[in-house]
Protein backbone atom coordinates (compact mmCIF):
# COMPACT_ATOMS: atom_id res chain seq x y z
CA UNK A 1 0.00 0.00 0.00
CA UNK A 2 1.28 3.75 -0.61
CA UNK A 3 0.10 7.22 -0.48
CA UNK A 4 0.94 9.03 -3.64
CA UNK A 5 1.08 12.40 -3.71
CA UNK A 6 0.90 13.21 -7.22
CA UNK A 7 1.11 17.25 -8.26
CA UNK A 8 -0.41 18.59 -11.52
CA UNK A 9 -2.66 16.18 -11.81
CA UNK A 10 -5.36 17.94 -13.10
CA UNK A 11 -3.15 19.08 -16.46
CA UNK A 12 -2.29 16.88 -19.73
CA UNK A 13 0.14 14.63 -18.84
CA UNK A 14 -0.64 14.71 -14.94
CA UNK A 15 -4.39 13.30 -15.78
CA UNK A 16 -3.21 10.11 -17.69
CA UNK A 17 -0.59 9.28 -14.27
CA UNK A 18 -3.27 9.62 -12.67
CA UNK A 19 -6.51 7.49 -14.08
CA UNK A 20 -3.29 5.09 -15.00
CA UNK A 21 -2.42 4.76 -11.20
CA UNK A 22 -5.69 4.55 -9.72
CA UNK A 23 -7.00 2.10 -12.26
CA UNK A 24 -4.27 -0.08 -11.93
CA UNK A 25 -3.64 0.23 -8.35
CA UNK A 26 -6.77 -0.22 -6.26
CA UNK A 27 -4.68 -0.31 -3.60
CA UNK A 28 -3.10 2.84 -3.47
CA UNK A 29 -4.63 6.30 -1.75
CA UNK A 30 -3.86 9.16 -4.81
CA UNK A 31 -4.18 12.49 -3.88
CA UNK A 32 -4.30 14.71 -6.65
CA UNK A 33 -2.82 18.40 -5.74
CA UNK A 34 -3.55 20.76 -8.52
CA UNK A 35 -3.68 24.77 -8.11
CA UNK A 36 -6.42 24.73 -11.68
CA UNK A 37 -4.39 26.86 -13.62
CA UNK A 38 -5.58 27.48 -16.92
CA UNK A 39 -3.81 24.29 -17.80
CA UNK A 40 -5.80 22.64 -15.03
CA UNK A 41 -8.98 21.15 -15.70
CA UNK A 42 -10.92 18.52 -13.40
CA UNK A 43 -12.82 17.54 -16.62
CA UNK A 44 -9.70 15.76 -17.58
CA UNK A 45 -10.33 13.07 -14.38
CA UNK A 46 -14.49 12.83 -14.99
CA UNK A 47 -14.12 9.09 -14.89
CA UNK A 48 -12.10 8.17 -12.17
CA UNK A 49 -13.11 11.14 -9.58
CA UNK A 50 -15.53 8.99 -7.64
CA UNK A 51 -13.48 6.18 -6.81
CA UNK A 52 -12.15 5.33 -3.29
CA UNK A 53 -8.64 5.45 -3.49
CA UNK A 54 -8.57 8.91 -5.60
CA UNK A 55 -9.01 12.27 -3.52
CA UNK A 56 -8.32 15.80 -4.90
CA UNK A 57 -7.36 18.55 -3.37
CA UNK A 58 -7.05 22.21 -4.64
CA UNK A 59 -3.43 24.35 -3.88
CA UNK A 60 -0.69 25.77 -4.70
CA UNK A 61 2.75 24.04 -4.67
CA UNK A 62 4.31 28.09 -4.44
CA UNK A 63 2.78 28.17 -0.72
CA UNK A 64 5.22 26.35 1.89
CA UNK A 65 2.82 26.39 4.72
CA UNK A 66 0.21 24.71 2.71
CA UNK A 67 2.27 22.23 1.24
CA UNK A 68 4.36 21.42 4.81
CA UNK A 69 0.95 21.07 6.46
CA UNK A 70 -0.61 18.99 3.91
CA UNK A 71 2.10 16.48 4.07
CA UNK A 72 2.36 16.44 7.98
CA UNK A 73 -2.04 15.88 7.32
CA UNK A 74 -1.53 13.04 4.76
CA UNK A 75 1.57 10.98 5.33
CA UNK A 76 2.66 10.73 1.84
CA UNK A 77 5.66 7.77 1.42
CA UNK A 78 5.84 8.91 -2.52
CA UNK A 79 5.82 12.00 -4.57
CA UNK A 80 5.38 12.16 -8.17
CA UNK A 81 5.84 15.99 -9.13
CA UNK A 82 4.42 17.19 -12.34
CA UNK A 83 2.86 20.52 -11.62
CA UNK A 84 4.53 23.56 -13.45
CA UNK A 85 3.92 25.93 -15.69
CA UNK A 86 4.80 23.83 -19.01
CA UNK A 87 4.39 26.53 -22.50
CA UNK A 88 7.52 27.73 -24.11
CA UNK A 89 6.19 30.55 -25.43
CA UNK A 90 4.14 31.62 -22.07
CA UNK A 91 7.59 31.54 -20.46
CA UNK A 92 9.89 33.70 -22.81
CA UNK A 93 6.45 36.56 -22.33
CA UNK A 94 6.68 36.18 -18.51
CA UNK A 95 9.80 34.27 -16.94
CA UNK A 96 9.33 35.27 -13.62
CA UNK A 97 6.21 32.91 -13.39
CA UNK A 98 7.62 29.68 -14.72
CA UNK A 99 11.14 30.34 -12.00
CA UNK A 100 8.01 30.79 -8.77
CA UNK A 101 5.95 27.64 -9.85
CA UNK A 102 9.07 25.18 -11.17
CA UNK A 103 11.59 26.48 -9.00
CA UNK A 104 10.01 27.38 -6.00
CA UNK A 105 7.37 25.24 -5.80
CA UNK A 106 9.59 22.39 -6.38
CA UNK A 107 11.93 23.39 -3.76
CA UNK A 108 8.76 23.85 -1.43
CA UNK A 109 7.76 19.95 -2.12
CA UNK A 110 11.57 18.94 -1.42
CA UNK A 111 11.80 20.86 1.89
CA UNK A 112 8.45 19.09 3.06
CA UNK A 113 9.27 15.62 1.80
CA UNK A 114 12.47 15.77 3.56
CA UNK A 115 11.02 17.45 6.81
CA UNK A 116 8.44 14.42 6.64
CA UNK A 117 10.55 11.68 5.74
CA UNK A 118 13.60 12.95 8.19
CA UNK A 119 16.11 12.87 5.42
CA UNK A 120 19.50 13.86 6.48
CA UNK A 121 23.34 12.95 5.31
CA UNK A 122 23.22 11.25 8.63
CA UNK A 123 20.58 8.88 7.90
CA UNK A 124 20.46 6.17 5.38
CA UNK A 125 18.73 7.32 2.43
CA UNK A 126 14.53 5.93 3.56
CA UNK A 127 14.19 3.00 1.19
CA UNK A 128 10.40 2.91 1.57
CA UNK A 129 9.82 6.75 0.23
CA UNK A 130 10.40 8.24 -3.24
CA UNK A 131 10.12 11.82 -4.55
CA UNK A 132 9.83 10.86 -8.41
CA UNK A 133 10.71 14.25 -10.30
CA UNK A 134 9.21 14.94 -13.96
CA UNK A 135 10.93 16.92 -16.05
CA UNK A 136 12.02 17.14 -20.08
CA UNK A 137 14.46 17.36 -22.71
CA UNK A 138 14.07 20.34 -23.12
CA UNK A 139 16.70 20.65 -20.48
CA UNK A 140 19.49 19.64 -22.78
CA UNK A 141 19.42 22.17 -25.11
CA UNK A 142 19.56 21.90 -29.01
CA UNK A 143 20.79 18.95 -31.04
CA UNK A 144 22.30 20.07 -34.75
CA UNK A 145 20.96 16.91 -37.41
CA UNK A 146 23.09 14.21 -35.61
CA UNK A 147 23.02 12.60 -32.24
CA UNK A 148 20.88 11.82 -29.64
CA UNK A 149 20.79 12.90 -25.66
CA UNK A 150 21.18 10.65 -23.03
CA UNK A 151 21.46 10.49 -19.90
CA UNK A 152 24.99 11.88 -19.57
CA UNK A 153 24.15 14.80 -21.90
CA UNK A 154 24.75 18.34 -19.98
CA UNK A 155 22.23 20.27 -19.34
CA UNK A 156 22.30 23.65 -22.32
CA UNK A 157 18.71 25.26 -21.66
CA UNK A 158 17.75 27.57 -23.82
CA UNK A 159 14.27 29.08 -23.06
CA UNK A 160 12.83 30.47 -19.43
CA UNK A 161 10.80 27.22 -19.21
CA UNK A 162 13.84 24.89 -20.27
CA UNK A 163 16.17 26.88 -17.66
CA UNK A 164 13.14 26.72 -15.27
CA UNK A 165 13.38 22.74 -15.46
CA UNK A 166 16.82 23.08 -15.32
CA UNK A 167 16.99 24.70 -12.20
CA UNK A 168 14.44 21.94 -10.85
CA UNK A 169 16.24 19.28 -12.13
CA UNK A 170 19.76 20.17 -10.31
CA UNK A 171 17.51 21.25 -6.61
CA UNK A 172 16.24 17.58 -6.81
CA UNK A 173 19.76 16.06 -7.32
CA UNK A 174 20.71 18.21 -4.35
CA UNK A 175 18.64 16.99 -2.18
CA UNK A 176 19.48 13.94 -2.91
CA UNK A 177 23.35 14.92 -2.40
CA UNK A 178 22.98 16.79 0.24
CA UNK A 179 20.31 15.30 2.34
CA UNK A 180 19.80 11.60 1.11
CA UNK A 181 16.47 12.45 -0.32
CA UNK A 182 15.28 9.06 -2.64
CA UNK A 183 14.74 11.22 -5.76
CA UNK A 184 14.32 9.89 -9.28
CA UNK A 185 14.16 12.33 -11.90
CA UNK A 186 13.11 11.42 -15.44
CA UNK A 187 13.48 13.45 -18.89
CA UNK A 188 10.70 13.35 -21.40
CA UNK A 189 10.64 14.03 -24.96
CA UNK A 190 7.14 15.82 -26.59
CA UNK A 191 4.02 14.09 -26.00
CA UNK A 192 0.87 14.61 -27.41
CA UNK A 193 -2.40 12.79 -27.13
CA UNK A 194 -6.16 13.73 -25.30
CA UNK A 195 -6.49 16.63 -23.19
CA UNK A 196 -3.54 18.56 -24.38
CA UNK A 197 -4.33 22.36 -23.79
CA UNK A 198 -4.90 23.88 -27.42
CA UNK A 199 -2.09 26.12 -27.31
CA UNK A 200 0.68 23.76 -27.84
CA UNK A 201 1.27 22.82 -31.51
CA UNK A 202 -0.62 19.51 -32.01
CA UNK A 203 -4.13 20.23 -30.32
CA UNK A 204 -3.65 24.49 -31.42
CA UNK A 205 -3.80 22.60 -34.85
CA UNK A 206 -6.66 20.71 -34.65
CA UNK A 207 -8.73 23.10 -33.28
CA UNK A 208 -7.37 25.50 -35.90
CA UNK A 209 -8.23 23.04 -38.48
CA UNK A 210 -12.00 22.16 -37.37
CA UNK A 211 -12.37 25.90 -37.34
CA UNK A 212 -10.65 26.68 -40.56
CA UNK A 213 -8.37 29.29 -39.19
CA UNK A 214 -5.07 29.31 -40.03
CA UNK A 215 -1.90 26.99 -38.64
CA UNK A 216 1.14 29.09 -37.34
CA UNK A 217 4.21 27.52 -38.33
CA UNK A 218 7.07 28.77 -36.71
CA UNK A 219 9.59 30.38 -39.11
CA UNK A 220 10.37 27.33 -42.08
CA UNK A 221 8.60 24.59 -39.82
CA UNK A 222 12.08 22.89 -40.14
CA UNK A 223 12.58 22.41 -36.21
CA UNK A 224 12.46 18.70 -35.53
CA UNK A 225 10.30 17.18 -32.23
CA UNK A 226 10.62 13.82 -30.95
CA UNK A 227 6.73 12.92 -30.40
CA UNK A 228 5.51 10.32 -27.78
CA UNK A 229 2.01 9.31 -26.80
CA UNK A 230 1.11 10.30 -23.39
CA UNK A 231 -0.26 7.49 -22.25
CA UNK A 232 3.24 5.39 -23.08
CA UNK A 233 4.56 8.43 -21.12
CA UNK A 234 2.42 7.74 -18.33
CA UNK A 235 3.38 4.07 -18.32
CA UNK A 236 6.81 4.77 -18.49
CA UNK A 237 6.52 6.98 -14.89
CA UNK A 238 4.63 3.58 -13.88
CA UNK A 239 7.80 1.47 -14.61
CA UNK A 240 10.12 3.85 -13.00
CA UNK A 241 8.51 4.75 -9.99
CA UNK A 242 8.24 1.08 -9.21
CA UNK A 243 11.63 0.18 -10.21
CA UNK A 244 13.97 2.55 -10.65
CA UNK A 245 17.46 2.83 -8.40
CA UNK A 246 16.77 5.90 -5.86
CA UNK A 247 19.52 8.43 -7.56
CA UNK A 248 18.70 7.74 -10.99
CA UNK A 249 17.72 9.18 -14.12
CA UNK A 250 16.01 7.68 -17.04
CA UNK A 251 15.25 9.62 -20.53
CA UNK A 252 11.76 8.83 -22.27
CA UNK A 253 11.06 8.94 -25.81
CA UNK A 254 9.75 7.93 -28.92
CA UNK A 255 12.25 7.78 -31.43
CA UNK A 256 9.82 9.02 -33.78
CA UNK A 257 11.32 12.57 -34.75
CA UNK A 258 9.40 14.98 -37.02
CA UNK A 259 10.08 17.65 -38.51
CA UNK A 260 6.98 20.35 -37.19
CA UNK A 261 5.63 20.84 -41.42
CA UNK A 262 5.61 17.13 -41.37
CA UNK A 263 3.84 16.70 -38.29
CA UNK A 264 1.53 19.35 -39.66
CA UNK A 265 0.97 17.99 -43.04
CA UNK A 266 -0.07 14.99 -41.58
CA UNK A 267 -2.53 16.41 -39.66
CA UNK A 268 -3.93 18.11 -42.34
CA UNK A 269 -3.80 14.74 -44.51
CA UNK A 270 -5.84 12.99 -41.46
CA UNK A 271 -8.39 15.78 -40.80
CA UNK A 272 -9.22 15.95 -44.90
CA UNK A 273 -10.92 12.52 -44.80
CA UNK A 274 -12.22 12.81 -40.88
CA UNK A 275 -14.17 16.40 -41.98
CA UNK A 276 -14.62 14.90 -45.22
CA UNK A 277 -12.93 17.85 -46.94
CA UNK A 278 -11.09 17.43 -50.45
CA UNK A 279 -7.66 16.17 -50.48
CA UNK A 280 -4.92 19.05 -49.97
CA UNK A 281 -7.61 21.41 -48.64
CA UNK A 282 -6.75 21.55 -45.06
CA UNK A 283 -2.84 22.64 -46.12
CA UNK A 284 -4.00 25.45 -47.51
CA UNK A 285 -4.24 26.78 -43.93
CA UNK A 286 -0.84 26.44 -43.16
CA UNK A 287 0.66 29.85 -42.22
CA UNK A 288 4.83 30.50 -42.13
CA UNK A 289 5.16 33.30 -39.15
CA UNK A 290 7.89 34.31 -37.13
CA UNK A 291 10.04 32.01 -35.56
CA UNK A 292 10.19 31.33 -32.04
CA UNK A 293 12.76 33.12 -29.67
CA UNK A 294 15.57 30.79 -29.15
CA UNK A 295 13.83 28.01 -31.09
CA UNK A 296 15.64 25.03 -30.62
CA UNK A 297 16.54 23.16 -33.71
CA UNK A 298 16.09 19.28 -32.88
CA UNK A 299 15.29 17.19 -30.27
CA UNK A 300 15.91 13.72 -30.28
CA UNK A 301 15.89 11.04 -26.88
CA UNK A 302 17.90 7.86 -26.55
CA UNK A 303 15.62 5.85 -24.25
CA UNK A 304 17.51 2.71 -24.59
CA UNK A 305 18.85 3.11 -20.61
CA UNK A 306 14.78 2.64 -19.69
CA UNK A 307 14.29 -0.17 -22.42
CA UNK A 308 17.20 -2.09 -21.62
CA UNK A 309 16.78 -2.34 -17.66
CA UNK A 310 13.51 -1.79 -17.14
CA UNK A 311 12.15 -3.24 -20.45
CA UNK A 312 9.57 0.05 -21.53
CA UNK A 313 9.14 0.60 -24.82
CA UNK A 314 6.50 2.94 -26.47
CA UNK A 315 3.35 1.34 -27.92
CA UNK A 316 2.05 3.15 -30.09
CA UNK A 317 3.18 4.72 -34.10
CA UNK A 318 2.94 8.51 -34.63
CA UNK A 319 0.33 7.93 -36.74
CA UNK A 320 -1.61 5.78 -35.08
CA UNK A 321 -1.26 8.11 -31.88
CA UNK A 322 -2.05 11.62 -33.94
CA UNK A 323 -5.33 9.63 -35.42
CA UNK A 324 -6.45 8.77 -32.24
CA UNK A 325 -5.79 12.22 -30.71
CA UNK A 326 -7.92 13.91 -33.87
CA UNK A 327 -10.66 11.34 -33.28
CA UNK A 328 -10.67 12.42 -29.66
CA UNK A 329 -10.39 16.17 -30.03
CA UNK A 330 -13.84 15.50 -32.67
CA UNK A 331 -15.69 13.40 -30.38
CA UNK A 332 -15.03 15.71 -27.41
CA UNK A 333 -16.20 19.32 -28.42
CA UNK A 334 -17.33 20.65 -24.87
CA UNK A 335 -14.04 20.06 -23.12
CA UNK A 336 -12.59 22.13 -26.11
CA UNK A 337 -15.52 24.73 -25.44
CA UNK A 338 -14.76 24.88 -22.08
CA UNK A 339 -10.95 24.87 -22.05
CA UNK A 340 -11.04 27.86 -24.54
CA UNK A 341 -13.63 29.87 -23.25
CA UNK A 342 -12.68 32.64 -20.39
CA UNK A 343 -15.35 31.38 -18.10
CA UNK A 344 -14.07 28.18 -17.78
CA UNK A 345 -11.65 27.88 -14.50
CA UNK A 346 -14.47 30.03 -12.60
CA UNK A 347 -17.36 27.02 -13.41
CA UNK A 348 -15.06 24.46 -12.64
CA UNK A 349 -13.79 26.35 -8.78
CA UNK A 350 -17.73 26.49 -8.23
CA UNK A 351 -18.01 22.93 -8.72
CA UNK A 352 -15.15 21.31 -6.84
CA UNK A 353 -13.56 23.94 -4.77
CA UNK A 354 -15.67 22.71 -1.77
CA UNK A 355 -15.02 18.87 -2.03
P1 LIG B 1 0.20 21.18 -18.13
O1 LIG B 1 0.52 22.62 -18.29
O2 LIG B 1 -0.82 20.55 -19.01
O3 LIG B 1 -0.24 20.89 -16.64
C1 LIG B 1 0.39 21.46 -15.52
C2 LIG B 1 -0.52 21.25 -14.32
O4 LIG B 1 0.15 21.84 -13.17
C3 LIG B 1 -1.88 21.94 -14.46
O5 LIG B 1 -2.90 21.08 -14.02
C4 LIG B 1 -1.75 23.15 -13.53
O6 LIG B 1 -3.01 23.55 -12.98
C5 LIG B 1 -0.81 22.63 -12.46
N1 LIG B 1 -0.09 23.71 -11.78
C6 LIG B 1 0.55 24.75 -12.35
N2 LIG B 1 1.04 25.57 -11.39
C7 LIG B 1 0.72 25.01 -10.19
C8 LIG B 1 0.96 25.37 -8.84
N3 LIG B 1 1.61 26.49 -8.52
N4 LIG B 1 0.50 24.56 -7.87
C9 LIG B 1 -0.19 23.41 -8.17
N5 LIG B 1 -0.47 23.04 -9.43
C10 LIG B 1 -0.02 23.84 -10.43
O7 LIG B 1 1.61 20.44 -18.25
P2 LIG B 1 1.96 19.00 -18.84
O8 LIG B 1 2.23 19.14 -20.27
O9 LIG B 1 0.96 18.03 -18.36
O10 LIG B 1 3.36 18.74 -18.12
C11 LIG B 1 3.42 18.12 -16.83
C12 LIG B 1 4.87 18.00 -16.41
O11 LIG B 1 5.58 17.22 -17.36
C13 LIG B 1 5.60 19.34 -16.32
O12 LIG B 1 6.47 19.29 -15.21
C14 LIG B 1 6.39 19.41 -17.63
O13 LIG B 1 7.56 20.17 -17.47
C15 LIG B 1 6.70 17.95 -17.84
N6 LIG B 1 6.89 17.54 -19.25
C16 LIG B 1 5.97 17.88 -20.21
C17 LIG B 1 6.15 17.44 -21.51
C18 LIG B 1 5.13 17.75 -22.59
O14 LIG B 1 5.37 17.42 -23.77
N7 LIG B 1 3.99 18.32 -22.29
C19 LIG B 1 7.26 16.67 -21.85
C20 LIG B 1 8.18 16.35 -20.85
C21 LIG B 1 7.97 16.78 -19.55
P1 LIG C 1 5.19 23.17 -28.55
O1 LIG C 1 4.00 22.30 -28.78
O2 LIG C 1 5.00 24.54 -27.98
O3 LIG C 1 6.23 22.31 -27.67
P2 LIG C 1 7.78 22.65 -27.33
O4 LIG C 1 8.05 24.07 -27.60
O5 LIG C 1 7.84 22.35 -25.85
O6 LIG C 1 8.60 21.71 -28.16
O7 LIG C 1 5.95 23.32 -29.93
C1 LIG C 1 6.36 22.21 -30.70
C2 LIG C 1 7.10 22.72 -31.90
O8 LIG C 1 6.17 23.42 -32.75
C3 LIG C 1 8.19 23.73 -31.57
O9 LIG C 1 9.27 23.54 -32.48
C4 LIG C 1 7.53 25.07 -31.81
C5 LIG C 1 6.56 24.79 -32.93
N1 LIG C 1 5.30 25.57 -32.93
C6 LIG C 1 4.87 26.19 -34.11
O10 LIG C 1 5.52 26.09 -35.17
N2 LIG C 1 3.69 26.89 -34.09
C7 LIG C 1 2.94 27.02 -32.94
O11 LIG C 1 1.88 27.69 -32.98
C8 LIG C 1 3.40 26.38 -31.75
C9 LIG C 1 2.61 26.51 -30.48
C10 LIG C 1 4.59 25.66 -31.79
Amino acid sequence: MKKILITGGAGFIGSHVVRLFVNTYPDYQIVNLDKLTYAGNLENLKDIENNPNYKFVKGDITDADFINNLFKQEKFDTVIHLAAESHVDRSISNPLEFVVTNVIGTVNLLNAAKQAWGCSKDKPVPADKRFYHISTDEVYGALGDEGMFTEETPYDPHSPYSASKASSDHFVRAYFDTYNLPVVISNCSNNYGPNHFPEKLIPLCIHNIKNNKPLPIYGKGENVRDWLYVVDHARAIDVILHNAKVGSTYNIGGHNEWKNIDVIRLLCKIMDKKLGRAEGENEKLITFVKDRAGHDLRYAIDSTKLQNDLGWKPSLQFEEGLEKTVDWYLANEEWLSHVTSGNYQKYYEQQYVTR
